[in-house]
């Protein structure tokens, strides 16, 4: 293998390395091996393999019904995807809130069975006792703060949060919470852009940002809205990169017409 066709795998070093050069870090969601091979071979640093998949994947309306056995069924086909970039696995609702042994064996199971790189948690100091001990157990965690949609029945909203001073402070709080624990990175979901780019300023641990401006590390988005394949959500963070749906709908609507008027398969398509 020549120099030039080596792939320098990313890990949770480098990203701590790009934050202190000031290169941001690309972050997308992927949930299956053929997407994610596409993501991976285009230069994405991580893949987060987002429990959004119970959104685009599984149809349903909120992230809480996704299993834990759903996520790692999503995480492996991934995993075997990807060459370069860092593969994180969200922890789904259920599995890790209230009791850290439970969020530990939560955190093996995905790391044991995905051979994924990490694991995200959505939460502060509510939760800081299971992310001290699935760091102690050399397990690498993203935090999560802000919007957190496993949280949607509390917010009953999925408006901007920490606009309020209070919400703000004891979200900067678990920032800090969060990178002294040891947390490799932190994703600010839904956040005034003033406030992402402060905690981003305080804390040496990458932020990565959702609808929370370009003060932060990096930046993630869901592929299946960035691509417009998922048309139904359109908020004002979200850049669409393609129009994915028209294409696709145009195309399986030309292959029915070509069905049904004979003209597939035709003699050079047959044996
Ligand atoms: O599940 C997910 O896709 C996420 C991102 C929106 C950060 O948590």
């Amino acid at each position: 293998m020549s120099v030039e066709s080596t792939v320098w795998a990313v890990t949770t070093y480098r990203l701590t390395e790009m934050k202190q050069r000031g290169e941001k870090i690309a972050m997308l969601t992927s949930y299956d091996y053929s997407m994610a091979r596409i993501v991976d071979a285009a230069g994405v640093d991580v893949i987060l393999v987002g429990d959004s998949a119970a959104n685009v994947m599984a149809g349903y309306e909120t992230t809480l019904p996704i299993t834990l056995d759903m996520m790692i069924y999503h995480a492996r086909s991934v995993v075997r995807a990807v060459n370069r970039a860092l593969v994180v696995v969200d922890l789904p609702f259920g599995t890790y809130q209230g009791n850290s042994k439970v969020a530990l064996d939560s955190a093996i199971r995905i790391m044991k069975e995905t051979e994924a790189d990490a694991v995200k948690i959505e939460g502060g100091e509510e939760i800081l006792e299971s992310v001290q001990r699935i760091l102690s157990a050399g397990i690498p965690v993203m935090g999560h703060l802000g919007l957190t949609p496993q949280s949607i029945h509390k917010f009953g909203t999925y408006a901007v949060r920490a606009k309020e001073e209070a919400e703000a402070e004891k979200l900067v709080r678990d920032a800090h919470l969060l990178s002294e624990a040891g947390c490799f990175a932190i994703v600010l979901e839904k956040i005034p852009a003033a406030l992402a780019a402060r905690v981003t300023s305080e804390i040496p641990t990458p932020t990565i940002g959702i609808g929370a401006g370009p003060g932060c590390d990096g930046q993630v988005l869901v592929i299946h809205d960035m691509l417009g394949i998922n048309k139904g959500f359109s908020p004002r963070f979200l850049r669409r990169y393609a129009d994915l749906r028209t294409v696709m709908t145009e195309a399986v609507g030309h292959y029915v017409q070509d069905v049904k008027s004979c003209d597939f398969p035709n003699e050079k398509e047959q044996y």
